[in-house]
């Protein structure tokens, strides 16, 4: 029936983008719950009403409310997100933000939108060790994962962005990454664009602000939620078969002798693989000028060369690894476990060499690839 669907949906589109501010998410209408391709409850009535997407909800979509506020309803493996009372989510905010994320304009020179660097296919990462922004350039850092982000308590590696909304007023004006030289040359270039013009009044009722920019890309960002992998079918579905005899015993491996439940945690309920902390693994500091990581941030000595626990959902998409890309594998990285991390002044009390014999290693390994979720966008 859905192959019927869809070009109804297309047309309906076509006829109401005007109303709907863009086309294209509608378009993208194929799989209601696939929730990491973004929001897809959106009517194609838009953003007429706020209560679009409580109706949307009705129907078996994605925004929900619980406890009398807004949510998002996530895969299997994963608690519902919850929405900023600032920054509720209707349909044309996310189909805005979405449009957003993925256009070049943002950046000086027309070459680099978000998702050049956190490409969904690769669970919104890229494939470099640090990220290349406009003319060529390279950053410090290796781009962590957007899909999912929206659990993060705090935001980059050093966590020194509180909320989504903060963090993408970054990229657009750091010279490395995007190259705006301000905030009103950016706002300008959106003005000139009559279908942001538009989508924005329709949007927030005002004109284009960096502020209301964030808010779009944001309310995007919280539709990027990926789970429901052969893991959370094993955990929290009870399905036996979902992974491997092998994954099996890496499980048993990442809960105990290898400690890593200790920073990349999951609860009976579900599964961030994160602390939402920030730890001190070593990694870079052997470098002669290390990059210090939190202490940038707290200025605290205790922080230094401490990054934030990454998810490791989707991890097999997402080479290489660590915040400096310094490994290229999951083998490399649980060897780098293996032999405690990098010695150095302010090395996490949890890290000490595990003897971790071959199988357990590649046991283990089994175990992160069984974390991938079928639901990574193909487009
Ligand atoms: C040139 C590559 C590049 C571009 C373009 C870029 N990012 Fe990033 N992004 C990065 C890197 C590198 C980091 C980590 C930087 C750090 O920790 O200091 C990052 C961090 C993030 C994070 C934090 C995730 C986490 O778990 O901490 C989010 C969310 C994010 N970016 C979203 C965006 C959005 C939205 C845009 C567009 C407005 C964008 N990025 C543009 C490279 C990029
Ligand atoms: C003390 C807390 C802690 C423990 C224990 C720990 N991790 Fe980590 N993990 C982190 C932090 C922090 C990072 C990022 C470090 C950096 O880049 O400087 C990380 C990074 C990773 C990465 C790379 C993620 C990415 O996106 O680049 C993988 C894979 C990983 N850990 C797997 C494991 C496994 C497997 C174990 C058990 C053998 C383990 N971790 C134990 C805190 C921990």
């Amino acid at each position: 029936m859905q192959t019927y669907i869809l070009p109804l949906y297309s047309i309906l589109a076509l006829l109401f983008s005007m109303e709907c501010c863009f086309a294209d998410t509608v378009a993208l209408y194929d799989k209601p719950m696939v929730l990491s391709v973004g929001m897809d409850c959106c009517s194609s009535q838009g953003d007429k009403k706020a209560t679009a997407c409580e109706k949307c909800a009705k129907k078996g979509c994605m925004i929900i409310k619980e406890d009398g506020r807004q949510k998002v309803k996530a895969p299997l493996g994963l608690p519902n997100l919850e929405v900023p009372a600032d920054n509720p989510m209707t349909c044309g905010k996310i189909a805005l933000g979405k449009k957003l994320y993925f256009d070049k304009r943002l950046s000086f020179d027309d070459t680099v939108s978000c998702a050049t660097c956190h490409d969904l296919r690769l669970s919104g990462t890229d494939a470099g060790a640090v990220s290349t922004g406009i003319n060529g350039q390279k950053g410090g850092r290796s781009a962590p994962p957007s899909i999912n982000a929206a659990y993060m308590d705090t935001q980059f590696w050093d966590g020194r962005a509180p909320t989504l909304e903060e963090q993408a007023k970054g990229p657009p004006f750091n010279p490395i990454e995007m190259g705006m030289p301000s905030h009103d040359f950016l706002v300008e270039k959106l003005k000139g664009i009559e279908e942001y013009r538009k989508c924005f009044q329709k949007v927030f009722g005002g004109e284009i602000t960096i502020d209301n920019m964030a808010k779009a890309i944001a309310a995007y960002e919280r539709t990027l939620l990926s789970a429901n992998s052969p893991f959370d079918r094993f955990r929290y579905a009870g399905e036996e078969d979902a992974i491997s005899e092998l994954a099996k015993v890496g499980m048993g491996i990442f809960v105990g002798k290898g400690r890593c439940i200790t920073c990349h945690q999951f609860t009976a309920s579900h599964a961030l693989f994160t602390d939402n902390n920030f730890h001190n693994l070593g990694v870079g500091m052997n470098e002669e000028d290390p990059d210090l990581g939190r202490y940038l941030v707290t200025g605290k000595e205790k922080d230094k060369g401490a990054f934030k626990t990454p998810s490791l959902r989707n991890i097999a998409l997402t080479a290489p690894y660590m915040h400096d890309g310094s490994e290229h594998t999951l083998e490399q990285v649980v060897e780098f476990y293996d032999r405690g991390g990098n010695p150095n002044p302010n090395l996490d009390g949890a890290m000490m060499p595990l003897n971790l014999t071959p199988i357990e290693e590649a046991a283990l390994v089994e175990f992160m690839k069984s974390l991938t979720s079928s639901d990574i966008p193909q487009f």
